[in-house]
């Protein structure tokens, strides 16, 4: 438990010291400018083109927050999908920190981007600055050319906008993306957002259900709840463990289903190396929380030596999903994509808090009904150890022979049952508010 809290504050401080630089909007948007930005309204943005028409052509300014002085490009695409490919795209390149070149290209198709014959064709008046993290790149650029790869900016068209490292002097991939919310007339000014990346937010959606969520009650259930309710069965087996198997193996599997829909939205990830711990961590609980599902399956019996491995393997394997499951929640909504304010962060840790202080109380709990066991000469190992090194469920099972005895054995045995409840509903609250946070932003 004190492993959570430590965790908790790391996450906390990568969250403050490793964020993006963010600026904030230019407040002609939609006034004397045109603007396609993901700027948010409680911290401001990451990047923001805009957009003037004069009379010889469009004034265009490019500007974003890079994670590095290294040498990169931000561009804009000009496309009439939402699909990369046969798009004008016309990129500020930084070299050095301090040179700045505008020059055009196209996507040949959804992977491939080239050089137009004559890159500069259209464009004047090239000017830029990097101060403070922050690329600033102006430019104008003639309504029409004669280059059919370099697009007439008198049609509409919806908005790219793509940020990627310079590798010998050739783009490299882009490390992040976004599309316009709309088609965009750049001879009005409107003041437009990005197209928001609905798998992003089911891919949050459902790690949340299943960790902060499903994972959550299905702890306790296996930690406090095994010599509860040991008259009943449940399809043939203790309560407890029937619905711990249910809420784990849900959670483990909407986990692989919210890994499933992210790979399938290829998303990249622009951020600091924290942030790109992201992906690397949430494989490492896929793996593990779908291991530790096919392990409950083998569970030796209660007599066999291996037993009391398993219950440790299983034990420290299911907790480690756990935790880094939470922690990687936490990494995921600092990330820009997933598009949340950063109070949402404060939900989480008041969560973690909840779910430490729950367990406390239960442990507390526990141990005051093991000793007044002893005192009253009845001492019993059905208050068994997180290693179940004494007892274990099937011994259970088998007390429940004598269900009347037991169940009053069990201290505080209402209590918890109370207990329980209301934990389900405190947790389904911070389940659901995080879930609300994420969505409607
Ligand atoms: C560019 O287009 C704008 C808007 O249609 C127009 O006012 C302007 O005269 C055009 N400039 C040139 C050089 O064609």
């Amino acid at each position: 438990m004190e492993s959570t809290g430590i965790v908790t504050v790391f996450f906390l401080l990568g969250f403050i010291l490793f964020a993006n630089a963010r600026f904030s909007k230019d407040s002609g948007c939609g006034v004397t400018k045109g603007c396609f930005s993901d700027c948010r309204s409680w911290d401001g943005c990451t990047y923001l083109i805009t957009w003037v028409q004069t009379s010889a052509g469009v004034d265009f300014t490019i500007k974003g927050s890079l994670m590095s002085s290294i040498d990169q490009y931000i561009a804009v695409g000009f496309s009439s999908d939402k699909k990369m490919g046969d798009d004008s795209v016309t990129e500020c390149v930084m070299t050095n920190g301090n040179t700045f070149n505008v020059v055009n290209s196209f996507n040949v198709d959804d992977d491939d981007n080239e050089m137009t014959t004559a890159p500069a064709t259209g464009l004047s008046s090239i000017s830029g600055s990097y101060t403070n993290g922050i690329l600033d790149c102006s430019f104008q650029r003639t309504n029409t050319t004669a280059d059919p790869q370099i697009t007439s900016l008198l049609t509409d068209w919806y908005l790219f906008w793509a940020i990627g490292r310079m590798k010998h002097s050739e783009k490299h991939e882009h490390e992040d993306w976004g599309i316009s919310s709309k088609v965009v007339d750049l001879q009005i000014y409107e003041d437009v957002g990005e197209l928001g990346k609905p798998k992003v937010k089911a891919h949050g959606c459902l790690t949340i259900i299943a960790w902060v969520g499903f994972c959550s009650i299905g702890v306790v259930l296996a930690r406090y709840y095994k010599p509860m309710w040991i008259s009943k069965k449940l399809f043939g087996a203790a309560i407890w463990i029937q619905v711990h198997r249910a809420l784990m193996i849900a959670a483990a599997l909407f986990n692989l289903i919210a890994v499933i829909v992210i790979f399938e939205g290829e998303f990249e990830i622009y951020g600091s190396s924290f942030q790109n711990a992201h992906p690397v961590l949430g494989m490492i609980v896929t793996v593990v929380s779908v291991l530790n599902c096919i392990g409950g399956f083998l569970r030796p019996g209660p007599k066999h030596k291996f037993r009391p491995y398993f219950n440790w393997a299983h034990l420290i394997m299911g907790l480690l999903s756990y935790i880094l499951g939470v922690f990687t929640i936490g990494i995921g909504l600092s990330i820009d994509d997933a598009h949340v304010p950063f109070d949402v962060i404060y939900v989480l840790v008041a969560f973690v808090v909840y779910q430490i202080s729950f367990e406390v109380i239960l442990e507390f709990i526990d141990r005051t009904g093991k000793r007044k066991q002893s005192q009253a000469g009845s001492y019993d190992t059905k208050m068994n150890s997180v290693g179940e090194s004494k007892t274990n469920v099937d011994e259970n099972e088998k007390k429940a022979q004598e269900p009347e005895k037991k169940e009053q054995d069990q201290y505080c045995g209402k209590l918890k049952t109370y207990l329980l409840f209301l934990h389900i509903g405190i947790i389904s609250s911070f389940t659901l508010s995080i879930m609300t946070v994420l969505a409607a932003y």
